[in-house]
């Protein structure tokens, strides 16, 4: 299991432990974080499942696809150096400790 802390925009955090082969996004959604939307279900292609990765951890990830970033575009208030889409991150054991922060609204 890795452990995932989620942040609301509002700073409410939710730690839950994810298992490994699923998404960061399906992590929120069987544990009914909010904040995250995940419209079209983890297909690559809403952009409603966008959080910025803490700082320390954005280095750390798989880096994005072209398909990814392109759609990020799509977001709401996109950073470059942190913003990702959580349906697009398989979690790993080594994610362990990852935390997310959820943007004040998805698009
Ligand atoms: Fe739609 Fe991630 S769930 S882009």
């Amino acid at each position: 299991m890795a452990k995932i802390t989620y942040i609301e925009h509002d700073g409410t955090e939710h730690v839950v432990d994810v298992k490994p082969g699923l998404t960061v996004m399906e992590g929120a959604r069987d544990n009914g974080i909010p904040g995250i939307e995940a419209d079209c279900g983890g297909a690559c292609a809403c952009s409603t499942c966008h959080v910025y990765v803490a700082p320390e951890w954005a280095e750390k990830l798989p880096p994005k696809d072209d398909m990814e970033e392109d759609m990020l575009d799509f977001a709401y208030e996109p950073d470059p150096a942190r913003s990702r889409l959580t349906c697009q991150i398989k979690v790993t054991e080594e994610l362990d400790g990852l935390v997310v922060k959820m943007p004040e609204r998805q698009i």
